[in-house]
């Protein structure tokens, strides 16, 4: 099992349209094992976008991070890095798939609507980034309490 953190950001309560979101994850069978709600301050935001500083959109991808609340999640699954990449789609807005998070939802790069990790490294500087040890609640299958 891999773990991997998302980020829903500010325009997607913005455009109430996190349980859609969040629901795609889900039916794909990844497990939410840790999910806040915060709004960021710009210390954590420029810590996470620290790779893009210096880059042309940087200061407006900072702006809009730093709009209003973001859900942040950890995912749990097989593969959970690569499977949750291609549900969001391609970073680029003309290369974004329809059918994916982006390629349905995003109408310009910056204002993208989900960060995906993008390597297992990336995911454990992000995951630690975002949560405490005792904020993740791994959980097992089997015990949904339906019956
Ligand atoms: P994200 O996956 O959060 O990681 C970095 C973010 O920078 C990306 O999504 C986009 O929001 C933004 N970004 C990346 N490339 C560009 C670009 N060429 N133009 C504008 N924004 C970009």
């Amino acid at each position: 099992m891999e773990r991997t953190f998302v980020m829903l950001k500010p325009g997607v309560l913005q455009r109430r349209i996190a349980g859609e979101v969040i629901g795609r994850f889900e039916r794909k069978g990844l497990k939410i094992i840790a999910m806040k709600l915060l709004h960021m301050d710009k210390i954590t935001a420029e810590v996470h976008y620290a790779e893009h500083k210096g880059r042309d959109f940087y200061e407006k991808l900072l702006a809009y991070t730093l709009s209003g609340p973001v859900i942040a999640m950890v995912l749990e699954g097989n593969e959970a890095i690569s499977v949750v990449r291609r549900l969001a789609g391609s970073t680029s807005l003309a290369d974004a798939q329809p059918g994916t998070i982006r390629g349905d939802y995003a109408a310009c790069t910056r204002l993208n609507i989900v960060h995906a990790s993008d390597s297992p490294g990336s995911a454990e500087r992000e995951i630690g980034l975002f949560f405490g040890k005792g904020e993740i609640c791994a959980w097992e299958d089997g015990n949904a309490g339906w019956f």
